[in-house]
């Protein structure tokens, strides 16, 4: 399988994740569990997860790692102790790049000078802060356990740190937000000059407090309004869109995030995490037990791998354009088959019937969705859909 050989010699990434926060946010349906600091069993787990880590390590034997996330959850309740040993055994049991991008995600409630200090002094260069807004009465609406001050100070306490790398994580589409709020959350973003920026619109996930009582979002014509006005307000500060969701300056795009949008390898590790990887036999795909306790003992018992299989030849395309056609510049040729391991025959004909529709275009090497796909890109992905 000639472009499995190929795939196998390209840099992958590896996904960490921590699944504690001290508070369950209304809208979060990602896994993650409520506890009181110190009170979860972070010696056990950063164990066990190295065990994990180092059971999994030789499906990404002799590749480079180019970037690490830790994410969660808030693994800024961990201690630098922990995500020193936690970075240790990536450095011993995987290819780290001298360079490698290494996040970890923090919440601004959990933000102390010293401990942050010392996630750098352990490895961290790059640190992606939750703010999602700088507005307290959107802040406790959402069940946030910090305040627009906290927010502010823990950005300013990563510059002053020292952290050359640092993201924001913005929302906006809030309940009752308005425009006006919505834009000032951005110029408030802009002005801590972080070098990258991800604006998502809030949505209503099922098994969330929002979704049993729903609060009153902004209707589409007011999200539409801050959508392309915070467009033209990031592009203004300098902040280049490259995916649908994130903003970046000059040379500060996400690698972790990237590769995944590039359809590339990653090995997670940690409850509930997915797995992708491009093996001789065909493009494999698992994920971990997600609930943190059976995690700890699923891996004494190495039956943490929930489910695990290949993706169908026919989810191929799919996938590929789910995560490719985010990304503003799109793909190439030699992207699409080299990561899928398909011929592009295969996906020419669709590709054409696209770009007449005026969904997609081609611009020098690169295939991508026409500024109207990208107004409609749900709708342009799901004509990649398996028959
Ligand atoms: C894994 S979460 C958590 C990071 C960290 N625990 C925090 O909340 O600060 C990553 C980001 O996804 C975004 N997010 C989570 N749930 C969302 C939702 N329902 N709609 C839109 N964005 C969401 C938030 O901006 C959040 O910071
Ligand atoms: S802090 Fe982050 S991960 Fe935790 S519940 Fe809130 S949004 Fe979810």
């Amino acid at each position: 399988m000639k472009s499995a050989d190929t795939m196998q010699q390209q840099p992958v990434s590896i996904y960490i994740h921590l699944p504690w926060c001290l508070h369950k946010c209304a809208y979060c349906d990602f896994n993650s569990h409520a506890t009181k600091a110190n009170q979860f069993p972070e010696q056990l787990y950063t164990q066990q997860l190295i065990a994990d880590l180092a059971q999994a390590a030789p499906l990404i034997s002799g590749r480079d790692v180019q970037s690490i996330f830790i994410g969660g959850g808030t693994p800024s309740l961990f201690s630098p102790e922990s995500i020193e040993k936690i970075l240790s055994a990536c450095t011993t049991l995987t290819r780290l790049l001298p360079k490698c991008e290494i996040t970890l995600e923090t919440n601004p409630g959990t933000f102390e000078y010293q401990k942050f200090a010392e996630f750098l002094s352990a490895g961290i260069n790059r640190i992606s802060v939750g703010a999602q807004s700088f507005n307290n009465i959107h802040l406790t609406a959402l069940g946030r356990i910090h305040d627009a001050n906290e927010a502010i100070n823990a950005l300013e306490t990563a510059h002053k740190i020292g952290f050359k790398n640092i993201n924001v994580d913005l929302m906006f589409g809030l309940p009752n937000q308005s425009i006006e709020e919505a834009l000032t959350d951005i110029e408030t973003a802009c002005h801590q000059q972080v070098n990258h920026i991800s604006y998502y619109q809030l949505t209503l996930e099922p098994n969330t407090v929002f979704h049993r009582f729903p609060p009153k979002l902004p209707d589409e014509d007011i999200n539409w309004e801050i959508q392309t006005n915070g467009l033209q307000a990031l592009e203004n500060a300098g902040y280049q869109r490259y995916e649908v969701s994130a903003y970046a300056q000059a040379n500060s795009q996400c690698v972790h995030n990237t590769n995944y949008w590039r359809y590339g390898d990653y090995l997670g590790v940690g409850a509930g995490a997915h797995s992708k990887i491009t093996t001789r036999k065909g493009i494999l795909r698992n994920q971990r037990t997600r609930q943190p306790d059976s995690y700890i003992q699923a891996v004494i018992n190495q039956s943490h791998i929930l489910q695990e299989h290949f993706v169908a030849n026919d989810q191929l395309t799919f996938e590929f354009m789910l995560n490719n056609l985010r990304l503003v510049d799109g793909f190439t040729i030699d992207t699409f088959t080299r990561t899928t391991g398909l011929h592009w025959s295969q996906v020419e004909q669709q590709v054409n019937d696209q770009i007449s529709e005026g969904l997609m275009e081609k611009i020098n090497h690169q295939y991508r969705a026409s500024p109207h796909g990208y107004q409609y890109l749900d709708e342009l992905i799901q004509r990649f859909l398996p028959n």
